[in-house]
C-alpha cells in the first residue's frame, strides 16, 4: 500500500515540525508549508532521516491566490494539520487594525481557505482528517490576547461547523487545543515563562497522530492538552 501523506502548515518549526517528525517516523510522507524555505528544508531533511519523504512548499498561507493553487502541488493528502499561526500579546488599546487583520488572517482565514483548497484531495483518502491547532485561549478569556483569542475561538466555530458538514463525507475534523507549548512562539512571546507549565511539541504531535489514525468511522470533539500544573 502506498504511504499516507500529512500536509502541515507551519511545518518549519514548533508544533508543525514536531508533527512532521512524528508522522515521518511512522512512515508517512509530509508536505510542509511555511514562509521560510530554510526551516522547511531542515525539517524535511530530518523527516527523511526518520523514513518519511518530505516535500516543501514555501508559501504565505495568508496569500489566498497562492493557497488556491495548493491542490496542484499536493497529489495526495490523508491528513491536513493547520498549525501555522501567529501570536499577539497586546491590550486592545494598542492593537491596530493591521494587527487584527494579520492575526485573524493567519489564524482563522488561512485555515479556512487551505481546507477549501485541499478538500477534494483529502476526500480521496480512505481515512481523511483535518486537524486544527487551537489554544487554551479557545476556551477561555485572558487579558491582552483579545485578537489572538478571537482567532482561536473562531477556529473552534469553523471546526465544529465543518465537522458537521463533512461528517457525511467521512472527513474527521477536530480542533486540538494545546496549552502553552515549548516552541519558538512561546519563548518569543513570554521569555520568562515557567517551564513546568509547558507541554512539549512532541506530546502534541503524538495526539495529532492519534487523531489522524483513529478508525475511519470514529471521530472526537475538541480537547485541551496542557500541563497538569494548570488549575483549570
Ligand atoms: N507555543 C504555544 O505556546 C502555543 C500554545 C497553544 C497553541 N499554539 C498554536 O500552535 C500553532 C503552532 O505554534 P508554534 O508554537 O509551533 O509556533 P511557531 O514556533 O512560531 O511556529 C509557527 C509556524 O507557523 C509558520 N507561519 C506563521 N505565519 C505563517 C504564514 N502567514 N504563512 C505560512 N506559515 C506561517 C511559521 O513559519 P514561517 O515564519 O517560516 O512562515 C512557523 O513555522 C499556532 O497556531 C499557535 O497559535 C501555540
Amino acid at each position: 500500500m502506498s504511504r499516507k501523506t500529512v500536509v502541515i502548515t507551519g511545518g518549519g518549526q514548533g508544533i508543525g515540525r514536531a508533527a512532521a517528525l512524528h508522522f515521518a517516523q511512522r512512515g508517512w510522507n509530509c508536505v510542509l508549508i511555511g514562509r521560510t524555505a530554510d526551516k522547511l528544508e531542515a525539517t524535511a531533511a530530518d523527516a527523511a532521516d526518520r523514513g518519511g519523504a518530505a516535500h516543501v512548499i514555501p508559501m504565505d498561507v495568508t496569500d489566498l491566490d497562492a493557497v488556491a493553487t495548493l491542490a496542484q502541488h499536493v497529489p495526495r493528502a490523508d491528513c491536513l494539520i493547520n498549525s501555522a499561526g501567529e501570536s499577539l500579546i497586546k491590550p486592545i488599546s494598542e492593537t491596530t487594525p493591521d494587527d487584527w487583520e494579520r492575526i485573524l488572517n493567519t489564524n482563522l482565514r488561512a485555515p479556512y481557505f487551505v481546507i477549501k483548497a485541499l478538500l477534494p484531495v483529502l476526500m480521496e483518502s480512505d481515512n481523511p482528517s483535518i486537524l486544527n491547532v487551537g489554544s487554551k485561549t479557545t476556551f477561555g478569556g485572558y487579558p491582552d490576547v483579545s485578537a489572538y483569542t478571537a482567532s482561536k475561538a473562531g477556529l473552534l466555530g469553523l471546526t465544529r461547523a465543518l465537522a458537521a458538514e463533512l461528517r457525511p463525507h467521512g472527513v474527521r475534523v477536530v480542533l486540538l487545543a494545546p496549552g502553552p507549548a515549548d516552541t519558538p512562539m512561546r519563548w518569543a512571546a513570554t521569555p520568562n515563562f515557567d517551564p513546568k507549565l509547558l507541554v512539549q511539541p512532541a506530546t502534541i504531535a503524538e495526539a495529532l497522530y492519534w487523531l489522524a489514525t483513529l478508525p475511519h468511522t470514529i471521530t472526537t470533539s475538541e480537547f485541551l492538552l496542557q500541563s497538569t500544573w494548570f488549575e483549570s
